[in-house]
């Protein structure tokens, strides 16, 4: 068997990593768009980069027009702004929401179709050179081939993908996660321990995605609740920064499963924030998960030091799992009936949310394959 594994072209990673990307983007062209959100602007992110345009002479215009649902009809903006100011580069700054949409408006403008029209193929061309400047440590968006966009059209969280789409440069700089609040600190978390165990326990898993996933479970269960406790932690906020950027490399070489795959259709229909709805569902995806490979989650009980000598898989998988529940009821993460989803009005969505997670195929890289009966059963059990 052999296997591909793809990453960005190049990662600066490290404290104030920003000033090193300044060499790169000589080469990049003359005049960048900057995608990026409003709160991106008002923590002054923004000013950092263009500061540093400036001083290589390099043009830019500036689209804050991302928010945490970034939509079909705010990536035709972006295009449109950068053809219309003949941009000849992107740099994303934000969390995964403005990264995604960077690579999303990179294709459009090369491929000129509606972002739409590319679900259920591969985004394949020749685009821009893309720039990703994460600040938050969860989504690996920097580090992965995927976009993921909301269809407004069908009400649908579209997983978009090719490997045209990973970003030519990486800055991982962990300065800029430093303002993310507790509760984004937390639920970008989650979502980055989510990428690490589906990749570890995906049907795609190999030796490199495998060193990856684990060196990064390792990370977030020493680092992210000290992230949580005390945001100005810097040894804390880089070990989750590289976790994230590992957790990314893995599921782009391995994919997720059953929980990304169940956690779009929420996020589509209840607007709640993906590393969120990644928490919410991942004790009881995992639970149905771990018959599929019980030596996988044995071994991750073993990276995170709650493997005692003498447990079976079965004992070693069940202790890695206590510690998951552990680490998100310490991190405080909502219930869907905390976050106000209304009990009827969930279930009455039920059916077409598997049928959406099932047409994904994420759940299909489970090694326990689930049914559509089962992701139903899974998400009922979300109200109990
Ligand atoms: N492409 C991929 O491989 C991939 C993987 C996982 C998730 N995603 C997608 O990424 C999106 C979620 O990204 P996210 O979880 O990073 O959140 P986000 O980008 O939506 O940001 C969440 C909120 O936190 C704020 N924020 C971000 N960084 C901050 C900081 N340092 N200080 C203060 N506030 C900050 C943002 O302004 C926003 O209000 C979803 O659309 C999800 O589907 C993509
Ligand atoms: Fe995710």
């Amino acid at each position: 068997m052999a296997y591909t594994y793809l990453t960005p072209q190049k990662v600066l990673l490290g404290e104030e990593a920003l000033t090193l990307a300044k060499d790169t983007w000589s080469g990049f062209g003359t005049k960048a768009l900057i995608v990026t959100d409003a709160v991106m602007v008002k923590l002054g992110n923004v000013d950092k980069v263009t500061g540093l345009l400036d001083e290589i002479g390099i043009a830019y215009e500036i689209y804050d027009g991302i928010n945490q649902e970034p939509c079909d009809y705010m990536i035709a903006k972006g295009a449109e702004i950068y053809l219309q100011k003949q941009c000849d580069f992107l740099i994303a700054i934000g969390g995964g929401s403005p990264i995604d949409s960077m690579k999303a408006i990179g294709a459009v403008i090369v491929l000129g179709d509606n972002i739409n029209s590319f679900m259920g193929k591969v985004i394949d061309g020749s685009f821009p050179p893309m720039t990703a400047v994460p600040t938050t440590a969860g989504t690996g968006s920097e580090a992965t081939q995927f976009t993921i966009i909301n269809n407004t059209e069908k009400n649908i969280k579209m997983l978009l993908k090719g490997p045209a789409l990973l970003p030519d440069l990486a800055v991982i700089d962990p300065v800029f996660t430093m303002t993310a609040p507790p509760a984004v600190t937390a639920a970008t978390g989650i979502d980055a321990l989510c990428h690490a165990v589906e990749a570890y326990t995906s049907v795609k898993a190999f030796s490199m995605t495998d060193t990856m996933a684990k060196s990064a479970v390792k990370r977030i269960f020493d680092s992210l609740y000290l992230c949580y406790t005390d945001g100005g932690n810097m040894e804390a906020r880089i070990d989750m920064a590289i976790a994230a950027l590992e957790a990314g490399m893995a599921f782009n070489n391995s994919s997720v499963t059953l929980i990304h795959g169940m956690s779009r259709p929420i996020g589509a229909l209840y607007h709640i924030p993906h590393g969120l709805s990644n928490a919410m569902l991942m004790e009881k995806c995992l639970e149905f998960a771990v018959d599929g490979c019980p030596e996988r989650f044995r071994e991750l009980a073993q990276v995170t030091g709650v493997y005692e000598t003498g447990m079976t898989d079965q004992e070693g998988a069940a202790a890695f799992l206590r510690a998951v529940s552990n680490l998100c009821r310490s991190l405080k993460i909502q219930t869907l009936e905390e976050f106000g989803v209304d009990k009827d009005d969930f279930l009455s969505k039920i059916d077409k949310m598997a049928q959406d997670a099932l047409d994904s195929k994420s759940p299909g890289n489970t090694r326990k394959k689930p049914d559509k009966e089962d992701i139903i059963r899974i998400y009922k059990a979300l109200f109990d």
